[in-house]
C-alpha cells in the first residue's frame, strides 16, 4: 500500500491539470501520488496519464456525487472550471460549488482553486467604459471564477487561490497567433496598447500548482498569482519575429474593435484585454514571475516556449480567433 498523499486533479486531461499530473508523476520519490479525474477513463489522453503512473478516476463537475467519490481518501485537489465548453458563468459557479462541497465532505487538507479576478471590483456594472455582458458581468469568464472564491472560503475549505495568466499556447490552438495582413506581412493582434500582458506556458501552471502543494500549509488561505513573463504586444511580436525568422508586426487594435470580431466570446475577450490594459499595474502585480519560478524552477520564458513550439503555430491559413 502506498503511503503517499493523494492529489486529485480535475481537468486532468486538459492544459492546466495535465501539467500537474505530469509534475506529480515525475517526482517519483516525492510525498504525493496523483489521481487524474476525467469524464472518460477510456480515452487516449486518460491512457497516457495511466501510463505515467496516475490513478485514473471518472467524475463530472456537474455531478456532485461523482465528485464526492472522486475526492474520497485524497489529501488534496486541484479544482478548475471550463468556461469555454459552455460559455455560462452560472454553470461555472454551480460547478465550483460542487467541488467546494465535495472537498469539504471529503475533509481535504489542501485545495487549489484555479481562479481569476472578479473584474467588477475594478469596473462596476454601471461603469460605461466597457459593456456589461450577460446582464451582470464585465468579463464573464473571469467574474464567475472570482465570485466563486467565496464558496471555498465560506465552507472553510483549506484553499490556495491560484491566479493564472494568458496561455501562450493560445497562439497555437485558439487562433491567436500571427496572421498575414492584406499586404502579405505577418501581424500579431492584441488590444493591449503599450501595456504588459502576463503570459505563461500552459504546462507551467500545473508545475507551479505542484510547487504549491509541496509548500503545503504556508500557502493555505493565500492568493498566489503566476506568470512566465510580463510582455507588451510589441515585445511578443519581436520574439515572434526572431523565432519565425520573418518580421511580425504588432497590430494594436482598440478593445471595441476586438469585441466586434464576431467569433463566440469576442466581447468577453475584448473586455478581458481592456481590463488587463487599463489595470495593468494591479493585474501584473498580482502575478509574480519570481515567485512562480520559486514554485517551478523550470518556468519558461516566452522565447524558451517559442523555441519549443514555434513550428506548431499555424500562420499560413487565416483562422477566426476564438474558443480561447
Ligand atoms: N486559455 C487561457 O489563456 C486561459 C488562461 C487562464 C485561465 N483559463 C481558464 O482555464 C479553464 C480551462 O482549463 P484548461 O485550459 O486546463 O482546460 P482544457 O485544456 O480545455 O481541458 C479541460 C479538460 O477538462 C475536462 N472537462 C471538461 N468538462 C468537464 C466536466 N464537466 N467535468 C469534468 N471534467 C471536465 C476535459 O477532460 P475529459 O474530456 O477527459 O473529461 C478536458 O480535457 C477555463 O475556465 C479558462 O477560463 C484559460
Amino acid at each position: 500500500m502506498s503511503e503517499k498523499k493523494v492529489i486529485a486533479v480535475i481537468g486532468a486531461t486538459g492544459a492546466q491539470g495535465s501539467g500537474l499530473v505530469r509534475a506529480v508523476a515525475a517526482d517519483r520519490d516525492g510525498p504525493f501520488s496523483v489521481r487524474a479525474i476525467t469524464r472518460d477513463t477510456t480515452s487516449d489522453k486518460a491512457q497516457v496519464l495511466k501510463n505515467l503512473g496516475a490513478e485514473v478516476v471518472s467524475a463530472d463537475v456537474d455531478d456532485a456525487p461523482s465528485l464526492r467519490r472522486a475526492f474520497q481518501g485524497a489529501y488534496g485537489a486541484f479544482c478548475i472550471t471550463f468556461f469555454w465548453e459552455h460559455f455560462s458563468p452560472e454553470r461555472e459557479l454551480a460547478q465550483a460549488r460542487n467541488m467546494a462541497e465535495a472537498a469539504k465532505l471529503a475533509g481535504l487538507q489542501h485545495v487549489i482553486w484555479s481562479t481569476l479576478e472578479d473584474t467588477r471590483r475594478w469596473v462596476p456594472l454601471d461603469d460605461q467604459r466597457m459593456p456589461t455582458l450577460m446582464g451582470k458581468y464585465k468579463v464573464p469568464h473571469f467574474d464567475a471564477k472570482g465570485e466563486a472564491n467565496r464558496l471555498f472560503r465560506e465552507l472553510g475549505v483549506p484553499t490556495t487561490f491560484l491566479l493564472t495568466s494568458f496561455y501562450w499556447d493560445n497562439l497555437i490552438a485558439f487562433g491567436m497567433g500571427p496572421k498575414r495582413g492584406a499586404d502579405g506581412r505577418l501581424e500579431f493582434t492584441l488590444p493591449m496598447g503599450s501595456k504588459k500582458l502576463p503570459g505563461i506556458a500552459a504546462a507551467d501552471i500545473g508545475k507551479c500548482a505542484y510547487g504549491i502543494f509541496r509548500r503545503g500549509p504556508e500557502l493555505i488561505g493565500k492568493t498566489v498569482g503566476i506568470a512566465g513573463e510580463h510582455l507588451t504586444g510589441a515585445q511578443m511580436a519581436a520574439s515572434l519575429t526572431k523565432a519565425l525568422g520573418e518580421e511580425v508586426r504588432y497590430n494594436d487594435v482598440p478593445p471595441e474593435v476586438y469585441r466586434s470580431f464576431g467569433f463566440p466570446g469576442a466581447d468577453d475577450l475584448g473586455n478581458m484585454f481592456q481590463f488587463k490594459r487599463d489595470f495593468e499595474e494591479d493585474f501584473c502585480a498580482a502575478r509574480n514571475v519570481l515567485f512562480a519560478r520559486a514554485l517551478n524552477p523550470s518556468l519558461q520564458t516566452f522565447e524558451v516556449w517559442l523555441a519549443e513550439n514555434k513550428s506548431r503555430i499555424p500562420i499560413e491559413e487565416p483562422r477566426a480567433v476564438g474558443n480561447y
